[in-house]
């Protein structure tokens, strides 16, 4: 018979800033029917999609080697597990019996041995497809073809679970936007994929194309996705000044994103979308890549609000600085965290102080400054410690340097930048 073990109150001894803190494991709220996929991410997958790096022109080549650079970069063993092919991997047209192809000119020897070579790799393996008639880059016109799933979701499903995929990101890629067809749309393809027995992510976007507000934020898709994007695309820059649709800067994202973090948790996570972390801009244009500030503050912030961490640029090419900052056990421990509470802003701070408490009982801060200028950023310690710590320790998540604090916990932060502090008592 289970017994319940109650643990009384008073052997929790509070000793200054001593807190005896058990494992905490929760997560946000969940719909009623439960996760789409039970246990297939316990916390927010890790891995690469070709997309921002290759766009249309990806190629097993291309997939190959950056598997390698994951495997040979550290990434790898440091947690991104998850090869994705995006959009444009496969045939314009169906086979006569309707089934999807890869292209064969970018993919000789088609996709179930591309999946072999990434396994190989201690690595998982993952293809793009979207609900409706059409992907992405078919509807904007710079892919031929009308290949999208509508229709054959069992049949594609059935193909991926054959070819060994694991992770299917589904792209709404539509104009068409109301709500109940796209929830009737993401729900059959998770029937489709939960019909096929193998364990895959899930992974849906349903602001492509669509007006906003963005469905992904507008709707909590907990019930039906593993990882649902919160908005449209993440372009490699700050804030999108001159209004382009379908893109965000950072900044935008975090001011979507941050406040629906009580809707995540294992095997139901928000997606920030992918990291643009080291993504070569173009200086001068809208996209002119992020600064190193705002690379930390994309990678940090994402730990701390526990998104997938998706790297979309060229693991292949990467300088140091770039796979250092991805790398970064710290902050990716942060990450991964088996997810004890919703990150939140701290009150008084003008929402530049977020805190998260881990399942150790340390509190993680983030310090971020929105502006263009480098500003003192601080927040009284009362506000941000662990429960009933009096005096803590804190640790720089970038240069993991530990310090004392008293009653305040403060930095001058440089602009667009994010300072990220553990705090344990
Ligand atoms: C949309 C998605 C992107 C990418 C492209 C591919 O824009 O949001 O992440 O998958 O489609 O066409």
């Amino acid at each position: 018979m289970a017994r319940l073990v109650l643990v009384p109150a008073v052997l929790v001894v509070l000793l200054g800033c001593l807190v005896a803190a058990g494992p905490v494991r929760h997560g946000g709220r969940l719909s009623a029917g439960g996760v789409a996929f039970a246990g297939v991410a316990a916390t927010p997958p890790m891995g690469w999609n070709s997309w921002n790096s290759y766009g249309c022109g990806v190629d097993a080549g291309a997939v190959e080697q950056e598997a390698d650079a994951l495997v040979a970069s550290g990434m790898r063993d440091a947690g991104y597990r998850y090869v994705v092919v995006d959009d444009c991997w496969f045939y314009p047209r169906r086979a006569s019996d309707g089934a999807l192809q890869a292209d064969p000119g970018r993919f000789p020897a088609g996709m179930a041995a591309l999946a072999e070579y990434v396994h190989a790799r201690g690595l998982r393996f993952g293809l793009y497809e979207s609900p409706n008639a059409r992907t992405c880059a078919q509807i904007g016109g710079t892919y031929p073809g009308s290949t999208g799933s509508a229709g054959h979701e069992a049949q594609d499903a059935a193909t991926f679970a054959a070819w060994g995929v694991d992770f299917l990101k589904y792209d709404w890629c539509s104009t068409d936007s109301a709500l109940p067809e796209q929830v009737a749309a993401f729900t059959r393809m998770r029937d489709a994929l939960r019909a096929t027995g193998r364990p895959i992510v899930y992974s849906i976007n349903p602001n492509s194309d669509v007006a906003e507000p963005p469905p992904g934020a507008e709707y909590d898709w907990s019930g039906i996705a593993t990882m649902w994007r919160t908005t449209n695309d993440a372009y490699p820059g700050w804030a999108l000044r001159q209004g382009l649709t379908g893109h965000q800067g950072i900044r935008e994202i975090l001011d979507t994103t941050g406040p629906l973090t009580a809707r995540t948790g294992p095997d139901h996570w928000l997606d920030p979308d992918m990291l643009v972390v080291g993504v070569t801009g173009v200086p001068g244009t809208r996209y002119p890549g992020l600064t190193r500030a705002e690379q930390r503050t994309q990678f940090g912030m994402w730990a701390l609000l526990a998104a997938p961490l998706i790297a979309g640029n060229a693991p292949a090419y990467m300088d140091k600085a770039t796979a250092s900052l991805l790398t970064n056990p710290d902050v990716i421990a942060v990450d991964q965290d088996s997810f004890a509470a919703p990150a939140t802003v701290v009150p008084g701070t003008a929402g530049r102080v977020w805190r998260r408490t881990m399942s150790d009982g340390s509190v993680v801060v983030a310090l971020w400054n929105p502006g263009d200028a480098d500003a003192r950023i601080e927040t009284v310690l009362s506000a941000v410690r662990p429960p009933a710590a009096n005096r803590c320790v804190a640790r720089n998540l970038w240069t993991g340097t530990t310090f004392a604090l008293d009653t305040t916990l403060g930095a001058t932060v440089p602009a667009h930048d994010t300072e990220l502090f553990r705090i344990t008592p």
